[in-house]
């Protein structure tokens, strides 16, 4: 008999109250509501408080999740966060986390992967759970972007905003993740990227966001539709049988490119980068929670995760709710 990872709990958490690109503009960046919206489809994003961390909005989404979910924290056994903002070099966010919700004894480690790092915890955890390793995995996407947007480069600071998202996977006979595709290409590391490091003490390079916005937006819709492919043929669906897509929340146009070339409509996109902006890491457990939690994603329905990000890394995850 075939053991499935399937989700049983998702949770979100967005800090502090939306912050307009009125309001940018009012706080001296050189935008308009107009060119954010025409470009972006962004209105609104949240910011962290001052000292507020990944790991602790993560505890918050990681809560939503285990109580949807019913599993209490302790049964744990694998916690994954994926983050590029995490509270400190070492050690891992998922391990603060771990403390913080009282569990001993899980494997705890993060992952890397930028914006799509959500998507290759997820499936990193789908193997541990059906290896029969594992059987209670909380997978975790929290950023704190606005700690390393430079807020005088206006191409990059209107983009993103700051959350958490979360989901607790189990071991189960019922479906359960179908499929998923990583995949990653070192040659583009530098259209996308925070080129700095501590040494010695000092700041060494650069340490804020830097973007090659028109290289990122093309490597990005060519990636993402065919990772979604990839996925529903390796699941042996057809695209068109997906009944939702949860993409990567970076920009409208993109998510619109990607869902035209599936050619699923409208309706089957949840899309939330109008009210959260760009949150890396948490933008598709986060859109994921709020279509959960307002019914329109139910039991038995066929949704497609994809992310894009920094690396440049892409991957998609296929899963039966
Ligand atoms: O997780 C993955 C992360 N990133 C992404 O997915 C982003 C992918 N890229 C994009 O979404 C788009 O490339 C952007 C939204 C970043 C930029 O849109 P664009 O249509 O490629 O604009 P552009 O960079 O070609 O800039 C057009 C103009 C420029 O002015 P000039 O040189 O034509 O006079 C920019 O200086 O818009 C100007 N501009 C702005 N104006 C007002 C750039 N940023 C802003 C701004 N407000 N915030």
């Amino acid at each position: 008999m075939s053991i499935y990872a399937r989700l049983t709990g998702v949770g979100g958490y967005l800090p502090g109250q939306p912050v307009s690109n009125h309001d940018l503009a009012a706080r001296g960046i050189d935008t308009s509501d107009e060119w954010i919206v025409e470009r972006t489809g962004i209105r609104f994003r949240h910011l962290a408080a001052p000292g507020e961390t990944a790991s602790q909005m993560a505890a918050i989404a990681a809560g939503g999740a285990l109580d949807m979910a019913g599993v209490a924290s302790a049964n744990l056994d694998l916690i994954i966060v994926a983050t590029s903002t995490p509270d400190y070099i070492f050690p891992s966010t998922a391990c603060i986390l771990q403390g913080a919700l009282g569990n001993k004894g899980a494997t705890a480690f993060d992952v890397q992967a930028v914006c799509s790092g959500f998507i290759h915890a997820l499936a990193i955890a789908d193997k541990f759970i059906r290896s029969g390793s594992h059987k209670k995995a909380l997978v975790v996407g929290a950023d704190v972007f606005s700690r390393i947007l430079d807020w005088h480069d206006r191409g990059t600071c209107v983009l993103f905003g700051d959350g958490a998202g979360a989901v607790v996977l189990e071991a189960s006979e019922k479906p359960g993740i179908l499929a998923s595709a990583l995949h990653a290409d070192g040659s583009l590391v530098d259209i996308l990227s925070v080129p700095g490091q501590v040494r010695n003490g000092k700041i060494w390079g650069d340490p804020f966001l830097r973007m090659e916005g028109h290289a990122v937006f093309k490597t990005a819709v060519r990636v993402l539709a065919s990772v979604a492919e990839e996925c529903c043929v390796a699941a042996g669906i057809a695209s068109g049988d997906v009944d939702w897509l949860v993409p990567h929340q970076a920009n409208i146009r993109i998510i619109d490119a990607t869902s035209r070339k599936m050619k699923l409509p409208h309706e089957k996109v949840v899309t939330t980068v109008a009210r959260h902006g760009n949150t890396s890491a948490a933008s598709v457990p986060l859109a994921l929670n709020e279509a959960v939690r307002d019914g329109r994603i139910g039991r038995g329905q066929r949704v497609l995760l994809e992310g894009v990000g920094g690396g440049f890394t892409w991957g998609a995850v296929l899963f039966e709710f």
